[in-house]
């Protein structure tokens, strides 16, 4: 009982949706913290495909759902998603924090043209309008969850700042945003998610000591605003420190922070990536591994482990284990390299630095290791291949951590659990 998070360790994509579905079996509630519809989580059930981009993968275990005080809504995203499911024939069980703020309509075609200004030096968001929405957050300008529901308050808060809004739309050469037209359409999403808009700090604080209360993260610990690769990053705090000011729950009710890892790397967007590899081993995994983004659908860069990046995000993550996904994908190759330290000018970084200048010009320093035919669909440890348990093991004790999941392949059955 008490609180349980599943934490993306890298850049995103690392399979927390499917990880976050295993454990959700056992748990009683399921709970977004940060990030918003820039999330897609994929979770394969029965051989059938769902893509989550708000609502907390724990939901096809009709468990109940909570979108957090730290999330950002995109209302209409989530009633796309609630339908999504109903189609599927799941009632959400959805309690949505009214503290959340709500995506705009300005938000996103900010995002488009800041993007644009930045040119070739653009972070390659996902045009979402997620960090404009986090912006005017702590600006203090943002909608949140609990002004939609209430008319009244939606418009004054709508009054109060348009006259900003607009004056950077002129200074942008963009067309004023209509208030009018979009105060109505936010109170019609308003109506429509009424009923599921909650105090979920204080519910979440009543149930915690007695049930079993699962995190889970969006993005990656080197995506966070504060530890990322700053500025290519995203606009929310991934890290497991992150679950206390995004759902409102003390560090003290934290039983377990698992960490969730490919057993390669991925990114998508711009930003520095040093094991990143345009070659045939990176070819290997972008097509063997599916690797295009479940939201965007731009194909992500592809390479090696780095253990550097990794135990850094260990360390700040506090896990206590790791999930390593995709460990199939990595089957067929002749011999797999890891990354365990980085040259730099000379010298040998053990630390991932805080620099971006720093780390585009870090090279990585590889650990050569012998490859394996196949893993894919693997049960049970005993039954991996032996270099490919020793590729595990290996990166177990360098990290210093437990390795407590390794996943075979998408479908919830291609799972191996470890004691
Ligand atoms: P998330 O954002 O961290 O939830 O990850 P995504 O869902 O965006 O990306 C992970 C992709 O890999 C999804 O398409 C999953 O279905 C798939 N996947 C997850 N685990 C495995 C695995 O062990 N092997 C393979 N081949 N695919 C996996
Ligand atoms: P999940 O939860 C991978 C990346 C974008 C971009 C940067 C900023 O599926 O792991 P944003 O739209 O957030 O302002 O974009 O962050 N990004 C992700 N990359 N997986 C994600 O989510 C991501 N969410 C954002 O590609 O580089
Ligand atoms: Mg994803």
């Amino acid at each position: 009982m008490g609180g349980f998070a599943v934490v993306g360790l890298q850049w995103g994509d690392e399979g927390k949706g499917k990880i976050t579905d295993y454990f959700a079996e056992k748990a009683d509630c399921v709970v977004r913290y940060q990030g918003g519809n820039n999330a897609g989580h994929t979770i394969v059930v029965g051989g059938r495909k769902y893509k989550f981009h708000l609502i907390p993968s724990g939901v096809l275990h009709r468990k109940k759902v909570v979108i957090g005080n730290g999330v950002v809504v995109d209302p209409s995203v989530l009633i796309d998603e609630m339908e999504m499911l109903r189609d599927a024939g799941i009632e959400p069980d959805l309690m949505v924090s009214e503290r959340a703020n709500v995506i705009m309509p300005y938000h996103r075609i900010l995002d488009g043209a800041e993007e644009s200004l930045l040119g070739n030096k653009k972070v390659g968001t996902t045009k979402r309008g997620i960090g404009p929405c986090y912006a005017d957050k702590i600006a203090r300008y943002g909608i949140r969850m609990g002004d939609i529901v209430d008319e009244k308050s939606l418009r004054e808060k709508m009054e109060r700042i348009m006259p900003i809004k607009e004056k950077i739309f002129q200074m942008y050469g963009l067309e004023n945003p209509d208030i009018k037209k979009i105060v109505e359409e936010y109170l019609e999403y308003g109506r429509a998610l009424k009923k599921y808009v909650d105090d979920t700090i204080y519910y979440l604080n009543s149930i915690i000591d007695e049930k079993t209360v699962l995190f889970e993260g969006a993005q990656g610990f080197l995506l966070d605003i504060d530890y990322g690769t700053y500025p290519y990053v995203t606009s929310s705090n991934p890290v497991a420190g992150g679950i206390c000011t995004g759902a409102g729950i003390s560090p003290k009710k934290l039983e377990k922070i698992t960490g969730v890892a490919k057993a390669y790397t991925t990114r998508v967007g711009m930003g520095p990536m040093p094991t990143e590899d345009d070659g045939k081993a990176g070819n290997h995994m972008a097509e063997r591994g599916h690797e295009f983004g479940t939201t965007t659908g731009r194909r992500r860069r592809c390479g090696w482990l780095d253990l550097v990046a990794l135990k850094y995000a260990c360390m700040v993550n506090g896990v206590d284990s790791i999930a390593i996904t995709k460990l199939d994908v990595l089957d067929g190759l002749e011999e797999v390299k890891v990354c365990v330290a980085y040259g730099y000018e000379g010298r040998t970084l053990n630390k991932f630095p805080s620099s971006i200048r720093v780390l585009e010009k870090c090279k990585p320093i590889y650990e050569t290791m012998d490859g394996w035919d196949s893993s894919a669909g693997i049960k049970s440890y005993e039954h991996l291949p032996s270099n490919a348990k020793k590729y595990i093991d290996y990166i177990s004790e360098n990290l210093g951590v437990r390795v407590e999941i390794i996943s075979t392949g998408p479908s919830r059955e291609q799972t191996i659990m470890l004691d």
